[in-house]
């Protein structure tokens, strides 16, 4: 139903919140678009977020505690549980990069501050100990144990302003699992390392060149760099393993998602990925 909310997005910084009234009852709750997994049950109030809860929140929370407490800014604050027990974040003033992909969210100019953020959100983690806490599913030991990776680095879930990514957002999947993992999954995503068939903008073509420009922003040593591909084809798979398993339980989003074109891209993507192994290899080699 057309309501006039519809006009307040998170486009920008559109709704003014008088001092004070950030947890007001009658205060509107507008749902932000974007995401997939919560679809319609993640909403703005105010100057807060409202989220549904997990059984691995506890994790999260302690991650979004830590990175508040060493003056990281690109992730939203943990604030509170509300009385619907949902979880509270600060607003993140900008825009997520939703599909269709505007023009802003496809320069190399806009991947490598997403490529900069992840590692400072890497670099933020020391001292975290994760130990404590019982977290999502986590990536495959082999590729280590050494931070949390976000592990959803997709750009709906990077907030931007004037064309730089400021801020990660949806920390649901992070668990433990390495830099060069998260690396892996993001430029994987930003590159993006895709059938071109699938890529219908200026990106298209462009995929080596991206790649080695993601990694060199990263900074990922050379010898994480090291049998790239095989990292890339894990974490693509490990990826869409999460997928599956929502499709498999009737998601009402990932369905329709899947059956619509999402698990042939998938199988696309995978597919070129081998067939291109050499040239990436050689595009993630550092110089
Ligand atoms: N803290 C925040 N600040 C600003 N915008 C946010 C924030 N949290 C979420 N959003 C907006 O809401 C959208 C959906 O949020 P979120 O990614 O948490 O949902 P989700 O359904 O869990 O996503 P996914 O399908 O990636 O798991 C985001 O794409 C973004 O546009
Ligand atoms: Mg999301």
């Amino acid at each position: 139903m057309m309501t006039v909310m519809q006009g307040l997005t998170n486009r920008g910084n559109q709704v003014s919140v008088p001092p004070g009234s950030i947890d007001e009852p009658d205060e509107l709750e507008v749902p932000l678009p974007g995401g997939l997994t919560n679809a319609g049950l993640v909403v703005r109030k105010g100057a807060t977020v409202r989220r549904p809860m997990r059984a691995t929140s506890p994790a999260t929370h302690a991650l979004l505690r830590h990175l508040e407490a060493v003056g990281f800014e690109g992730a939203p604050r943990f604030l509170r549980v509300d009385k619907r027990g949902r979880e509270v974040q600060s607003y993140i003033p900008g825009e997520a990069a939703i599909a269709p992909l505007p023009a802003w969210a496809v320069t190399d100019e806009a991947m490598v501050s997403v490529a900069q953020l992840i590692r400072r959100f890497h670099d933020a983690q020391a001292g975290f100990d994760p130990s404590p806490y019982s977290w999502p599913l986590a990536a495959p030991e082999r590729f280590g144990h050494t931070l949390i990776s976000h592990n959803d680095p997709c750009p709906d879930n990077v907030v931007f302003r004037e064309g730089r990514a400021v801020a990660l957002i949806d920390f649901d999947l992070a668990s433990p699992g390495s830099r060069r993992w998260d690396v892996a999954c993001a430029a994987r995503l930003w590159s993006p390392l895709n059938d071109p068939a699938d890529v219908a903008d200026e990106r298209r073509g462009r995929a080596m060149q991206r790649l080695r420009l993601f990694l060199d922003a990263y900074g990922l040593p050379a010898r994480e760099r090291e049998d790239f591909v095989d990292l890339v084809i894990v974490a693509y798979q490990w990826c869409y393993a999460q997928v599956r398993r929502q499709v498999a339980q009737g998601h009402q989003s990932f369905v329709p998602y899947w059956v619509a074109g999402g698990a042939a891209r998938a199988d696309r993507g995978v597919a070129w990925i081998e067939e291109h192994r050499g040239r990436i290899e050689s595009a993630a080699r550092p110089t």
